[in-house]
C-alpha cells in the first residue's frame, strides 16, 4: 500500500533530496531565451540550470508557463516528460507540475473555458459547476499537468479587492456547496486522482484572504476568531471533508500576523481541527516575504524555519531554489527545524505523488484524450455561460429584442474575447487572450451570427489600452459612436472592466470610469432602445447612469462562450436565470453585504441617523430576472416546535405562472431572531434550480438541522441556541421555534 511504499521511500532519502521534494520552482527557471519563443514552439530546457535544479538540489516540483503562454497539449507533453527524464533522480521520484487552471485548462491553446467563478456562482447550477469542473481535469490531465491550484473558496464580500470575479461571492453557504461539487469533479467521486481524468484540487487561499481591510490584494485584514470560523472556515471545511488533496495558503495578514508564519492556522486550526491531511504550499514567493515584505523575519533563513515550522510543507517560488533548500538543510543541522517535521511533509508529498499514479506514469499523453477541445465540452461551457448570465433590469420588457432590429453595438467590452475570458485566461492577466481565442466570438461576433453582419454596426466609442501591466481607458469615435446610435433601433452598450489580477487589478474608485459614465449618459439622452451589458470581474458602481438605462444584464466574466449566450439571452432564445452571488453596491460608502447586522438598516435604528447611509444595495444578493413569472406560496414547516437535534422540514409550492419555460432558483434564508452574538439578518441555508414549463408547478422541500440552526459563539464554538428562527422563501416567511 502506498503509506508504505512512502515509508521505505522517505528511509531511503538523504536529507538534501527531502528537502528539494518540499521546493517548487516556476519553469522560466529552467527555461532558455524567454523572450524569444512563439506561442506553440517547445520550450527551450537548458541542460546546465537543469543539472543544478535536479540533480544538485533535487527540486521536486513546477509550476507556472514559460513565458506566461498558452502551450499545446501536444508541447505540454514533450516539455513535462523532458523534465520526468531528469527531474527523476537516482530514486525514480516524479516531479509534479502544477497550475492555474482555474475556469478551464487556462494554459492549453485550444482547451475549453468556462464562465470565471463568480459567473458559475450565479449559475447556481451546482451540476453544470461540477461538470465544468470534470472537463477542466480531462483537459489538464490531457496537458500532462496533474495539479490544479483550484478552486478558490475565499469568500468576496468585499467588491474593492481585485480577486472577487475568482471567487462564488460572498456567501459562505454558496461558497462551501459549490467548493464540495468542485472537488469532486476535478478529484472524481471518490478523490481517486490516480483517474488519468482527475487532477490533485487545491483549496486557496487559506484562509481569509479577499477581506484586507483596505480592500487592496495582499494587505492586511483583521479578522476576529469568531468571524473567521462563522465566514471563512465553513467553505474549506466542507471542501477538506470532500476529500480534498491540497491546499494553498493566504498571501496576507490576519490581526498582524502573516498567515504564512501561523502556527494556530496552519497547524491548530488546519491540521488538528480541521482533519486536513493533504499537501500545504506556500503562494508566490511568500516564505521570502516573511522577511522582506512582511518584517516577521530578520532574514530569509528566519523566515524559512518560521514557515516550515508553522505547517508549510511546500514552498512555491522561496527565493527560486537554492538558499531556500541551503537554509533548510542548515536549519535541520542546526535542531531549529526537526527532522520530524521534513519527514512529515516529505511524507505528504509522496503521498500525493502516488495518489496522483505519478510513479506509475509521470506524464499524461494527450493521444489519450481525443474530447480535449470538442464539441461537447464546448457545450458545456456554453450551457454554463447561458445559465450565469444575469437580467437585473428590463423595465417594459424591454429584452428579449427582436431579430428585426437595426442594432449598435459599441463600448470598450464589445468587441473583445479578453474581457469575456478574465484573467489567467493563456496568461496572467488574459493579456494574451486575443491571440488564443480569435476563433470564439466576441459579443459584436455573436450578435452577427444572431441576425446577420448587415443589422449590427460596432463602433467602440470608448477602447482600453494597456500601460505596462495596467489598463487604461480612452476615447475612441465616442461621437460616431453616438451618431450611428441614433439610426440603430437599439444600442446594446457593453461597459465594464478590462481583465486583471492580483495587485494590478487593485482599485481606488469603485464607481464605473468616468469616461465610461458619460458615454453611458450621452447614449441613454438619445432616447433608443438601450441595454446595458457589464462585463466586468466586480461589481463596479454604475447609480450614476442607472435610472437612465431600461435594460441591464451583468454577464460577468462568461469565458469563450459567454458571448454566444448572450446573444441567445438578448433575443430571446435562452430565458435568462442567472442569480446575483453578491449585494451589487449603489454607492462605494455603502459597501454591505446581504446578510449585515440588523443595526445597518434605518429600521432597526432608534435616533438621529442619516437615513440617505441606509441599506439599500443596487440589486440584492440572489437577485435576476427571468423573462417568465413565478409564483410563490404555501410555504409549510414540519413543525413549529422543535428540538435542537430535529430536522425541520421545509416545502414551498413554486408556479411558472408566465408563457414561457424558464428556470429558477430558489433560495431558503434562515433568520436567528435573538442570540447571544447579534444575529445577521438572515442567511442562506438551503437553495436549488429547477425548470418549469409555462402553467407547471413543483413542490420543493428543503430539511434543515443543527447545521443550519447553529452559529460561532464568542467562545469560537459552535452551537445551536434555543429560541425562535423564521424561515423565509422569495416574499414568503414563517416561524419557529427550538426548545
Ligand atoms: O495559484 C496562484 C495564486 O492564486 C496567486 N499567486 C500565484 C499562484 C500560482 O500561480
Amino acid at each position: 500500500n502506498t503509506d508504505k511504499k512512502v515509508e521505505e521511500l522517505v528511509k531511503k532519502m538523504t536529507l538534501e533530496e527531502k528537502v528539494g521534494q518540499m521546493a517548487q520552482i516556476t519553469i522560466d527557471v529552467i527555461t532558455k531565451g524567454k523572450d524569444r519563443f512563439s506561442s506553440f514552439e517547445p520550450v527551450e530546457l537548458d541542460p546546465k540550470i537543469m543539472d543544478d535544479v535536479f540533480n544538485k538540489y533535487k527540486i521536486g516540483s513546477i509550476l507556472n508557463t514559460a513565458n506566461n503562454r498558452a502551450r499545446t497539449p501536444q508541447v505540454w507533453y514533450s516539455l513535462i516528460s523532458k523534465i520526468q527524464e531528469v527531474g527523476k533522480g537516482r530514486l525514480n521520484i516524479p516531479v509534479i507540475y502544477g497550475i492555474d487552471a482555474i475556469h478551464g485548462t487556462t494554459y492549453t491553446a485550444g482547451a475549453t473555458f468556462f464562465p470565471q467563478q463568480i459567473g458559475q456562482a450565479a449559475s447556481r447550477n451546482l451540476d453544470l459547476i461540477k461538470r465544468g469542473a470534470q472537463i477542466t481535469a480531462y483537459e489538464t490531465r490531457a496537458s500532462g499537468i496533474p495539479w490544479n491550484f483550484s478552486p478558490v473558496l475565499d469568500l468576496g464580500p468585499d467588491p474593492r479587492f481585485p480577486r472577487i470575479w475568482e471567487t462564488y461571492g460572498e456567501d459562505p453557504y454558496l461558497t462551501s456547496e459549490i467548493g464540495k461539487v468542485m472537488v469532486k469533479g476535478y478529484e472524481g467521486d471518490n478523490n481517486d486522482i490516480s483517474s488519468p481524468y482527475h487532477v490533485a484540487a487545491c483549496l486557496k487561499h487559506f484562509l481569509g484572504y479577499q477581506v484586507a481591510a483596505s480592500g487592496k490584494d495582499r494587505t492586511p485584514a483583521y479578522i476576529s476568531d469568531q468571524a473567521l470560523r462563522e465566514y471563512h472556515v465553513p467553505a474549506f471545511k466542507a471542501a477538506i471533508d470532500a476529500g480534498a488533496h491540497t491546499i494553498m495558503i493566504n498571501s496576507g495578514l490576519i490581526n498582524g500576523i502573516p498567515v504564512h508564519s501561523s502556527y494556530k492556522i496552519l497547524t491548530q486550526l488546519l491540521r488538528k481541527e480541521l482533519g486536513f491531511k493533504g499537501v500545504v504550499v506556500t503562494d508566490w514567493g511568500d516564505i521570502e516575504n516573511l522577511h522582506t515584505r512582511d518584517h516577521v523575519a530578520a532574514t530569509n533563513k528566519e523566515a524559512v524555519m518560521m514557515a516550515i515550522n508553522a505547517g508549510i510543507d511546500m514552498s512555491m517560488i522561496a527565493y527560486q531554489y537554492e538558499p531556500f533548500c541551503n537554509d533548510l538543510i542548515a536549519l535541520v543541522k542546526e535542531g531549529k527545524v526537526k527532522q520530524s517535521r521534513i519527514d512529515e511533509a516529505v511524507t505528504r508529498i509522496l503521498t500525493l505523488k502516488y495518489d496522483l499514479g505519478l510513479f506509475k506514469t509521470p506524464v499524461t499523453n494527450y493521444k489519450d484524450y481525443p474530447k480535449f477541445g470538442s464539441k461537447e465540452f464546448e457545450n458545456a461551457a456554453y450551457e454554463t455561460a447561458a445559465e450565469s448570465i444575469t437580467l437585473l433590469k428590463n423595465d417594459n420588457n424591454i429584452l428579449p429584442l427582436s431579430k428585426k432590429m437595426k442594432l449598435l453595438v459599441t463600448g470598450p467590452n464589445a468587441n473583445s474575447m479578453r474581457t469575456l475570458d478574465g484573467g489567467w485566461s493563456y496568461s496572467w492577466q488574459g493579456e494574451k487572450v486575443e491571440e488564443f481565442a480569435s476563433k470564439y466570438n466576441t459579443i459584436y461576433k455573436a450578435l452577427q451570427n444572431k441576425v446577420g453582419v448587415q443589422n449590427v454596426d460596432f463602433i467602440p466609442g470608448v477602447s482600453y489600452k494597456m500601460d505596462g501591466k495596467y489598463f487604461e481607458e480612452y476615447e475612441d469615435q465616442m461621437d460616431n459612436a453616438i451618431a450611428a446610435a441614433k439610426d440603430a433601433d437599439a444600442v446594446i452598450l457593453c461597459l465594464g472592466e478590462n481583465s486583471y489580477t492580483e495587485t494590478p487589478g487593485n482599485l481606488s474608485d469603485l464607481y464605473l470610469s468616468d469616461l465610461q459614465t458619460e458615454f453611458a449618459k450621452k447614449i441613454a439622452a438619445i432616447g433608443k432602445k438601450v441595454i446595458l451589458v457589464l462585463n466586468e470581474g466586480r461589481p463596479r458602481i454604475i447609480s450614476k447612469f442607472e435610472n437612465l438605462i431600461p435594460g441591464i444584464i451583468d454577464i460577468y466574466l462568461p469565458g469563450n462562450f459567454g458571448a454566444d449566450a448572450l446573444a441567445d439571452i438578448i433575443f430571446g432564445d435562452v430565458n435568462p436565470s442567472g442569480k446575483l452571488p453578491f449585494n451589487y453596491p449603489r454607492y462605494p460608502n455603502s459597501l454591505i453585504n446581504y446578510d449585515h447586522k440588523p443595526s445597518e438598516s434605518r429600521s432597526e435604528v432608534v435616533g438621529v441617523y442619516n437615513y440617505d447611509a441606509d441599506y439599500n444595495p443596487q440589486y440584492e444578493f440572489g437577485y435576476g430576472l427571468s423573462y417568465t413569472n413565478f409564483e410563490y406560496s404555501n410555504l409549510k414547516l414540519s413543525a413549529k416546535d422543535i428540538n435542537a437535534n430535529d430536522v425541520l422540514r421545509v416545502s414551498v409550492d413554486i408556479k411558472n405562472t408566465g408563457d414561457r419555460e424558464g428556470k429558477e432558483v430558489v433560495d431558503l434564508y434562515l433568520s436567528d431572531l435573538v442570540a447571544s452574538i447579534t444575529p445577521d439578518v438572515r442567511r442562506l441555508k438551503g437553495f436549488q434550480k429547477i425548470d418549469l414549463k409555462p402553467g407547471e408547478s413543483r413542490t420543493l422541500t428543503f430539511n434543515l438541522d443543527k447545521r443550519s440552526f447553529a452559529f460561532v459563539n464568542a467562545d469560537g464554538k459552535s452551537v445551536v441556541e434555543p429560541g425562535d428562527f423564521e424561515v423565509s422563501i422569495s416574499n414568503l416567511k414563517s416561524k419557529f421555534s427550538i426548545k
